[in-house]
């Protein structure tokens, strides 16, 4: 457990966040830090022992729950924190989920609907965000020398990239001001559709060089740089290229406005912030 005391805080508002150490969570408590909320850090540490994560969220008002990328049981995961939440007198949660969730050919996807019914049937003050594909993702290949962008799916469909800084945002403006959130769902994503080739060119414009963008075969992937993954989040991933090789992931970015009160930042404002 890692304590992030802020000088606003007090007990009761003090947000749990599960999965602080990733990447989300990381996004997630800075904002929150920033927002003047106490923040406690949770992981896998906390849910080892019987009641663990109950202990663990004693004295917290609120929840944002985030599952392990690719957990093999995220209904069970929620479900059992939803129930640590509420018997520990927590009364609000935000759960991150993912754009699209009812996608039946992603299990990973198909997961987060399956928990999204077990939040609004929880009986506890809800609010959910659908992310899209964070554009961060391709920080690093970005970073890299020479920066280039390789995906295993087709780089000309529409996607609607999230800015991990408006997750963040939206979490912590849900929870420093929860009027008005009950029971909402709000999509995270870019002002506007956006392919993979787009985010190449961003990329290009802002370091003032050419980004290569390439697709490359789902087979030559599994036998790179997936080889090194567990088989099964290997066949999920595979699934998930799949889908975005056939429909993309687009996703509206109006979400961000209605939480925010401004629009989200075009792909060179988010890069050249971030690169
Ligand atoms: N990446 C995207 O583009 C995207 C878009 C939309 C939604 N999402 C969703 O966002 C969520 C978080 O993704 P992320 O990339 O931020 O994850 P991440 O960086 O992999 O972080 C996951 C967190 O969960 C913890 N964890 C890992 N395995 C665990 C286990 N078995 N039991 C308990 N805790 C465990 C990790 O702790 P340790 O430090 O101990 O490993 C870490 O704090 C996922 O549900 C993902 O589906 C991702």
């Amino acid at each position: 457990m890692i304590n992030t005391t802020s000088t606003a805080t007090t007990e009761g508002s003090v947000v749990a966040v599960l999965g602080a150490s990733g990447k989300t969570g990381q996004a997630v408590t800075a904002a929150l830090v920033s927002r003047g909320l106490g923040v406690r850090g949770l992981g896998r540490a906390d849910l080892a022992a019987p009641g663990g994560l109950r202990a663990a969220l004693s004295g917290c008002a609120a929840l944002y729950l985030l599952a392990p990328n690719m957990h093999p049981d995220e209904v069970g995961y929620t479900g059992g924190a939803l129930e640590a939440a509420s018997a520990a007198g927590v009364t609000k949660v935000v759960y991150h989920s993912v754009a699209t969730p009812f996608a039946p050919s992603m299990p990973h996807h198909l997961a987060k609907a399956h928990s999204e019914d077990l939040v609004r049937r929880s009986g506890l003050d809800w609010t959910i965000l659908q992310p899209g594909a964070y554009l961060q993702n391709f920080l690093p290949a970005l970073r890299a020398e020479p920066p280039a962008l390789t995906v295993p799916y087709a780089v000309d469909l529409p996607f609607g990239f999230a800015d991990l800084a408006d997750v963040g945002a939206m979490a912590a403006e849900i929870l420093a001001a929860p009027d008005g959130h009950s029971g909402a769902t709000y999509e995270v994503a870019g002002p506007a559709l956006a392919t993979v080739r787009d985010v190449a060119s961003a990329a290009g414009r802002v370091l003032g060089r050419e980004v290569e963008c390439r697709r490359t075969d789902a087979g030559e992937w599994a036998s790179g740089p997936g080889a090194t993954l567990p088989a099964r989040e290997r066949d999920w991933l595979l699934r998930m290229f799949d889908h975005y090789d056939h429909y993309g992931l687009p996703v509206g970015g109006r979400g961000v406005r209605a939480v925010l009160g401004r629009d989200p930042l075009p792909l060179d404002d988010i890069l050249r912030r971030d690169l």
